[in-house]
C-alpha cells in the first residue's frame, strides 16, 4: 500500500500552519529537506501523540517536473489568474501544510520545516490558521457541511492504487480576504442567499431558492451525472483588528474538479461570479501536487 502523506485527510483539526516558499537551491538539498523534515514530523507525531499531528509537502509544477524527471502529476500546471484578475496567481514552488489540534506543537513543525529547508527555500507567505467557534468561517457559516466525511474522504482527495500516482492529490491554495463590515451590512437573509445555506444550522437552500450566483450553486457541480468533489481543509487566519479572512486549501485526486469550481465562481463558465466574492477577495492562488510519503521519500 502506498501511504499518503499524513495531514491530507485529518478530520477536524484545530489548528493550521500554511508555509508556501521558493526553490533557490540544488535539487539534491531539496529532496535532503524533504527526508529530514520527514524525520522530525515523525519525532514530534512520536512526542505528541494526542496532538493527531499531521503534514502534507506538495510542489508547483516547475519544480516536480525537475524533481520527477517529468513523470506523473500530469494534470499539474501553474495557476493562472482568473475572472480577470479577481482570482490572482502567486504560484509558488513548495507548499508546507501543517495541522493538529494543538498550534505549540504546528509551531514546533514549522520551526522543523525551516530546519530541515535550510537556505534552499526562500519563505513568501507563512500564515497560521485557527478552527473558529462551532466550525464557522469568520463570515459566520459553517464552514465543511459536505465536505466527504470518512472513507468517501481518501477516495476523492487520494488518487487511487491502481494509479501511476497512487497515493497522491493535487492541492489548490488560495489566500482570501474578507471584508466583515461590508459582509455584516446585508441582512441574515441575503447572507443566506449568498451562500445557499441557512446561517445558524447550515441548511441547504432548495436550488430553486438561491440564485445562480449562490456560492453552493456555483461549486456544487455535476458532469455526467457524477457530483464533482473535493475535500477542503481551509481553516480562518488574521487578526481581529487588521486583515482576515479565510485560507482556503482543498485536495482532489483530480485537479480537474477543482478548476471547474474555480471557474465557474470567477465567471469564466457563463459569466456569472461567485456571490461571495462581493465580502471577500482572493489574494493569492496556487496549484500543487503532494506525491505520497512513499514517493516524497524516494525522490
Ligand atoms: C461549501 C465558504 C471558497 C468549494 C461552502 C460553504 C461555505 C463555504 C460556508 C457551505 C458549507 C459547506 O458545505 O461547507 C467558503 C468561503 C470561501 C470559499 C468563505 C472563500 C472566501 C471556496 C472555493 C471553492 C469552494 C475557492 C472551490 C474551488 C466549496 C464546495 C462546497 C463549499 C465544493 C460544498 C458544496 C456542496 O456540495 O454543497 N463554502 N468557500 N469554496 N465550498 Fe466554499
Ligand atoms: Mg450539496
Amino acid at each position: 500500500m502506498t501511504q499518503v502523506q499524513s495531514g491530507l485527510l485529518l478530520e477536524h483539526c484545530r489548528f493550521g500552519i500554511f508555509i508556501e516558499a521558493m526553490v533557490q537551491g540544488e535539487f539534491a538539498d531539496l529532496r535532503q529537506g524533504c527526508k529530514q523534515f520527514c524525520q522530525a514530523l515523525n519525532a514530534l507525531q512520536q512526542q505528541f501523540p494526542e496532538a493527531h499531528l499531521g503534514a502534507v509537502v506538495a510542489f508547483g509544477a516547475d519544480v516536480w517536473h525537475d524533481l520527477s524527471n517529468g513523470q506523473g502529476a500530469k494534470e499539474l500546471k501553474p495557476f493562472t489568474p482568473l475572472g480577470k484578475g479577481l482570482a490572482p496567481a502567486t504560484q509558488r514552488d513548495l507548499l508546507i501544510h501543517i495541522q493538529s489540534l494543538r498550534h505549540d506543537v504546528n509551531f514546533s513543525v514549522a520551526q522543523a520545516a525551516l530546519a530541515a529547508f535550510g537556505s534552499t527555500i526562500r519563505v513568501e507567505e507563512e500564515t497560521h490558521g485557527f478552527r473558529w467557534i462551532e466550525e464557522r468561517d469568520l463570515s459566520g457559516f459553517i464552514d465543511g457541511t459536505e465536505n466527504p466525511q470518512g472513507e468517501d474522504r481518501p477516495a476523492v482527495a487520494v488518487i487511487g492504487e491502481d494509479e501511476e500516482d497512487a497515493g497522491g492529490s493535487y492541492v489548490l491554495v488560495q489566500r482570501y480576504e474578507h471584508n466583515l463590515r461590508q459582509w455584516q451590512r446585508f441582512t441574515t437573509e441575503q447572507q443566506e442567499q449568498m451562500i445557499g445555506r441557512t446561517k445558524q444550522s447550515s441548511e441547504e437552500l432548495p436550488p430553486e431558492q438561491r440564485p445562480e450566483t449562490s456560492h453552493v450553486s456555483r461549486v456544487d457541480l455535476k458532469e455526467e451525472g457524477k457530483g464533482l468533489k473535493i475535500l477542503r481543509q481551509s481553516l480562518p487566519y488574521g487578526t481581529a483588528s487588521g486583515k482576515h479572512g479565510l485560507y482556503f486549501i482543498a485536495y482532489c485526486a483530480r485537479l480537474h474538479n477543482i478548476e471547474k469550481q474555480l471557474l465557474s465562481m470567477f465567471g469564466e463558465l457563463d459569466g456569472k461570479h461567485d456571490a461571495l466574492l462581493r465580502f471577500s477577495r482572493a489574494v493569492t492562488g496556487s496549484y500543487y501536487f503532494a506525491p505520497s510519503l512513499t514517493r516524497l521519500l524516494s525522490l
